[in-house]
């Protein structure tokens, strides 16, 4: 393909995980994403496989009432070189993914969950994050400083994963979300994983420069159980590596919608996310994103409709973003987690070597590198 660069040819060896992160993360020339797999289309790939839920495992209505298709009508698949992975093209029901992206933009950034702007804000200041940006992205020309909301980039829930020490504690948390923690449960559920208890949840939040570093998720107590991950809004690269850095990735579209469940062997391998795709100029949303919900929720329901007005700035939002949701259970039968040791210190804005930004954000960057001391690793 003219201008773009092939995708480069790996070899068993140094920092292949490094080599193909940087190759999806080039904006010039645009990298050659035909090596990526597209499970939004028909799957011909002998990298993937199509793989069977347990209809059984989870009832129609309490699909239902998470805003999901049934078990039957998921589309779900695995991968060769990574057991234990399931990848679910978005099993979502038309208009209920507009409910979780209302809650990861309104609801979650709340007190007292906590986020990236708490670092360096006083709590007064980071309260009403929605309120205070609301106004501001309706009406939005291109000049406008950043709302608090774009400045947003991640929250905690449940057991509040410290980023400086990589542990959680058991004195550093607030109540998990019940309906996430009913959808994680759900989800859980129908990949044969029964009695999931969603105890920590970290949320994303990508503007269209943003990436995240390449890591492993191992400071959860008991690795049997899966790790969860939810996409909304803009597409984004995500690859999937091996237990070593040197074990070449797989590279998949995360769409809107799309769930993935790391479990088994899949659980503590090497990951990343270089880089989110501008959205089409012709589509500056996902279609999937345009539906309402077809029919009027029951107060039982755990998904609720969302206002025009609401769904107004969030569809702003994300014409410029991507935002997901990584549910964890952190502690196996009989586990219980050590307080907090003092911290010797400052506590760190950034993910220690984990969140990346790109070029373009090198101004933020510097500012969270000067703040934190910590150099991304990528
Ligand atoms: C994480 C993670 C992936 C994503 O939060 O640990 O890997 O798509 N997130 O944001
Ligand atoms: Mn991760």
């Amino acid at each position: 393909m003219l201008g773009k660069m092939a995708a480069p040819v790996l070899e068993h060896g140094e920092d292949a995980f490094r080599k193909l992160f940087r190759f999806y993360k080039r904006r010039n020339p645009p990298p050659d994403f035909s090596q990526v797999i597209d499970f939004s289309k028909r799957v011909d790939d002998e990298r993937v496989f199509a793989t069977e839920l347990d209809h059984s495992s989870l009832g129609e209505v309490a699909a239902c009432s998470a805003g999901l298709r049934p078990v039957k009508e998921w589309r779900a698949f695995g991968l060769q070189a990574h057991p234990g992975f399931i990848f679910i093209s978005n099993p979502f029901l038309p208009g209920s993914q507009r409910y979780w992206i209302k809650q990861c933009l309104k609801a979650y950034p709340q007190k007292p969950n906590v986020c990236n702007l708490d670092m360096h804000m006083s709590s007064t200041e980071t309260e009403n994050i929605w309120e205070k940006s609301v106004e501001s992205i309706r009406k939005k020309g291109k000049r406008e400083p950043r709302t608090l909301l774009e400045k947003l980039r991640w929250v905690t829930l449940g057991y509040h994963y410290n980023w400086d020490t990589k542990t959680y504690s058991a004195d550093h948390y607030s109540p998990f979300p019940p309906d996430l923690h009913t959808l994680s449960q759900t989800v859980a559920a129908a990949c044969g994983f029964p009695g999931f208890q969603a105890e920590a949840g970290i949320l994303n939040y990508y503007r269209s420069d943003s990436s995240l570093g390449i890591h492993v998720d191992e400071s959860e107590l008991d690795h049997t159980l899966p790790l969860l991950s939810f996409s909304f809004g803009q597409t984004a690269v995500f690859l999937l590596g091996g237990t070593k850095r040197q074990d070449p990735p797989t590279a998949m579209f995360m769409r809107s919608g799309d769930l993935m469940v790391m479990s088994g062997s899949s659980r503590l391998l090497y990951h990343a996310v270089p880089c989110i795709l501008p959205a089409p100029a012709c589509q500056p949303l996902p279609s999937c994103l345009d539906q309402r919900l077809e029919k009027q929720p029951v107060s039982e329901d755990l998904i609720q409709d969302v206002s025009e007005e609401d769904w107004a700035v969030c569809s702003r939002y994300l014409q410029t973003s991507r935002v997901n949701m990584t549910v964890r259970q952190v502690l196996g039968p009989g586990q219980t987690l050590p307080t907090t040791q003092p911290l010797v210190g400052a506590v760190s804005e950034s993910r220690s070597g984990y969140h990346d930004e790109s070029e373009e954000a090198a101004q933020n960057v510097k500012k969270r590198k000067n703040e934190s001391g910590s150099e991304v690793d990528c």
